[in-house]
């Protein structure tokens, strides 16, 4: 007998089987040979919210959530967010290698010539409500980019598909910051080709009369550092469902629309909006302790903690404590601050936190250095969307490349009534 297999005795029959192991995994449609009978449709495995299973194979992010490593394509986040900056790693993470100097050159070269959003796409974005959230705006101008470029419907041909990857990374910070400028009554900025990814964002959510934006380079390195961090998280709800709906051969902005829409949740990329509303309702350090009760009554949610793979500090929490020090040299601290830190010492000491094992994750810092940079709280949902746009789109391609993928279409239970008779309304 092969030692790379599983032996499964099944007690209704007392057959046994052999399923083959690979990468310690096993094929859920081995499973399927296992029946009862030959009228049997064989046996599933039932797994919701997808707690233990893996459903690609990938090689673009690698997780230790037990040890807390994040590595993209092999190279570990703290060294990327050290030495790197996000256009190099948006392209490692597509392409699978470092960039030559020539390689870096012309990616750059292309995505910040195609920063400019279609006029009609701005007249759009002034439709909506002065108050409109913007990540409502950000999810619905992406879906309405499908269509200005209906090409991306080819999705087939690498050519087309690279172009729209261009388009995204390059647009989707123009709309980010148009949506910004909306929600505050301010006149939209033009983007600024001179200037880095982060810094010409910065230029239009911040430019007012001035002829040429200086960005502050320390703000600018801290949302760079920002972006590599939120770069890519393997399969997330928001990736997974920019697979699924990618698996149909929708275009990207369509797909990329549900992946964002699913990332808006407070239980995912929403949670840093949610951590900021939760530490201003604290107010005080005083009040930590009864909130703390609180959660462990469960009444709360510690929005902030807690990861489904993480069961150790999350490695982007750590490296965003540290960019926090260097952007408040620049803004002065945020106030918030010291609640977030009893509320992180508390929870780290507390049985309830510690046999759950949950640690800050990425979005219990973040709100903060993004408050002290004077974004409004709605706009930090927008602020993780806008540098995960890469990995959505390098999992699609992958996606599309792999041949063991086909259409999305997960199995049900079905515990419903059996068939019966239709009774007309007035008989029942
Ligand atoms: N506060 C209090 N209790 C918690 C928390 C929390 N933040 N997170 C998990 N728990 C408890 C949960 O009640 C459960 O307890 P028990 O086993 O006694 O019923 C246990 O810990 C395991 O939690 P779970 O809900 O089974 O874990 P999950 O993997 O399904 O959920 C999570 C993961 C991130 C949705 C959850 O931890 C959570 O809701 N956290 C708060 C929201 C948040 O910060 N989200 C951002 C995640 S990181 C960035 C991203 O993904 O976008």
């Amino acid at each position: 007998m092969s030692k790379d297999t599983l032996t499964i005795t099944d007690n209704r029959t007392g057959r046994t089987y052999e399923i083959p192991v690979e990468h310690d995994t096993i094929q859920a449609m081995h499973l399927r040979q296992i029946k009862v009978n030959e009228d049997d449709f064989g046996m599933m495995s039932y797994d919701p919210a997808f707690k233990n299973t893996a459903s690609t194979k990938s090689t673009i992010t690698y997780i230790d959530g037990d040890k807390g490593i994040l590595r993209y394509r092999g190279y570990p986040i703290e060294q990327l967010a050290e030495k790197s900056n996000y256009l190099e790693v948006a392209y490692l993470i597509l392409y699978g290698e470092l960039p030559t100097k020539e390689q870096y050159d012309e990616w750059e070269h292309v995505i910040v010539h195609h920063t400019f959003v279609h006029e009609n796409i701005t007249q759009l974005m002034k439709a909506f409500r002065h108050d409109a959230h913007p990540m409502g705006m950000f999810i619905a101008t992406l879906a309405a980019m499908s269509t200005y470029y209906p090409e991306g419907r080819n999705i087939s041909d690498p050519w087309i598909r690279t172009k729209q990857i261009h388009r995204l990374i390059a647009k989707l910070p123009t709309v980010a910051a148009f949506s910004y400028r909306h929600s505050r009554g301010l006149p939209y900025v033009y983007p600024d080709n001179d200037l880095s990814y982060t810094g010409n964002f910065l230029s239009m959510l911040d430019k007012m009369t001035e002829v040429k934006y200086k960005p502050d380079p320390v703000l600018e390195r801290a949302l760079d550092v920002l972006f590599i961090l939120h770069a890519d998280h393997e399969q997330n709800c928001g990736t997974a469902t920019m697979r699924v709906i990618g698996s149909s051969h929708t275009d990207p902005y369509t797909a990329m629309a549900g992946a964002a829409a699913a990332l808006y949740g407070p239980l995912h990329g929403g949670a840093n909006e949610a951590v900021l509303r939760m530490l201003m309702e604290i107010g005080d350090v005083k009040n930590v302790p009864e909130f703390i009760k609180g959660v462990k009554n469960r009444e709360r949610l510690l929005m902030g903690f807690g990861h489904r793979v993480y069961k150790n500090y999350d490695p982007r929490a750590r490296i965003i404590k540290q960019v926090a020090d260097e952007v408040f040299e620049v803004t002065g601290k945020n106030p918030l601050l010291a609640i977030a830190l009893e509320l992180e010492r508390i929870a780290l000491e507390d049985d309830f936190f510690v046999q759950r094992n949950l640690y800050p994750n990425v979005d219990f810092y973040s709100g903060i250095i993004y408050q002290a940079m004077r974004f409004p709280i709605a706009m930090f949902p927008v602020l993780f969307a806008i540098p995960r746009t890469i990995g959505w789109l390098a999992q699609w391609v992958e996606m599309l490349e792999d041949s063991e993928q086909k259409i999305a279409r997960p199995r049900q239970i079905y515990l419903g009534e059996g068939e019966r008779d239709f009774v007309p309304m007035a008989d029942r």
